[in-house]
């Protein structure tokens, strides 16, 4: 069947969540990496606790919070003007090198972002990658406050878009994404970068690549 848009997850997926880790060098030297994997880990696992717990804040709260405590951990002296830069960086995520000649090559289809990004935070990163012009939807998890894996989100994609879930492309390198989008009904394209194992959760993508630059024809083919 025709995919008839395609969504796309935002962070990990076309913006690199790893790419504060300069700047988290600059301020605490060789403890970038550490940095910013423990604080990309603490700011899902917080998403997915507030979920369970109906308590939603929003991802900016999320991300700061998950900063301090990976911060707090690592025995990192971040005051206030560290984490202000911390956070700020967040706003500024560098896309994947593939990213603005994948999306070329899907022009003649409708494109979406769906992230667990605040409103906020979504129109910072792609006007700051000058892709407003590209996305005819982005969309945040603040409208249902919930986050992904929910299929309230993946719901609320389809809502906007108007079409069937299965008539929906969704990409995503975040393997917890592309299993509630595969439970929901997408046709799901994971970007497997790094060549991961796919958790045991018991569904399966459409397709697996390897860069955002194999979907547009790997879509075709499919
Ligand atoms: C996003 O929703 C999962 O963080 C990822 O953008």
């Amino acid at each position: 069947m025709t995919v008839k848009a395609v969504v796309f997850d935002a962070y990990g997926t076309l913006f690199d969540v790893y790419s504060v880790i300069s700047l988290c060098n600059e301020l605490f030297p060789e403890q970038g990496a550490a940095l910013s994997q423990l604080w990309r880990a603490k700011q899902l696992e917080y998403s997915w606790l507030l979920s369970l717990m109906e308590r939603y804040e929003d991802f900016w709260q999320v991300t700061e919070k998950a900063l301090r405590f990976a911060c707090r951990t690592l025995h990192l002296p971040a005051d206030a003007a560290a984490q202000a830069r911390l956070m700020d960086a967040y706003l500024h995520l560098d896309p994947y090198p593939e990213v603005l000649a994948a999306l070329a090559a899907l022009a003649d289809t409708p494109l979406a972002i769906l992230s667990n990004g605040a409103p906020p935070m979504l129109s910072a990163i792609v006007a700051n990658a000058n892709l407003q012009q590209t996305f005819a939807h982005v969309i945040s998890v603040d409208e249902v406050k919930i986050y992904k894996p929910s299929p309230q989100v993946y719901r609320l994609a389809a809502e906007k878009l108007g079409l069937e879930p299965a008539t929906i492309g969704f990409v995503s390198s975040n393997s917890f994404d592309i299993i509630g989008a595969t439970a929901f009904g997408f046709r799901t394209f994971w970007v497997n970068r790094a060549a991961n194992p796919l958790d045991e959760l018991g569904f399966t993508p459409a397709l697996t690549i390897s860069k955002l630059t194999d979907l547009a024809y790997m879509m075709r083919e499919t």
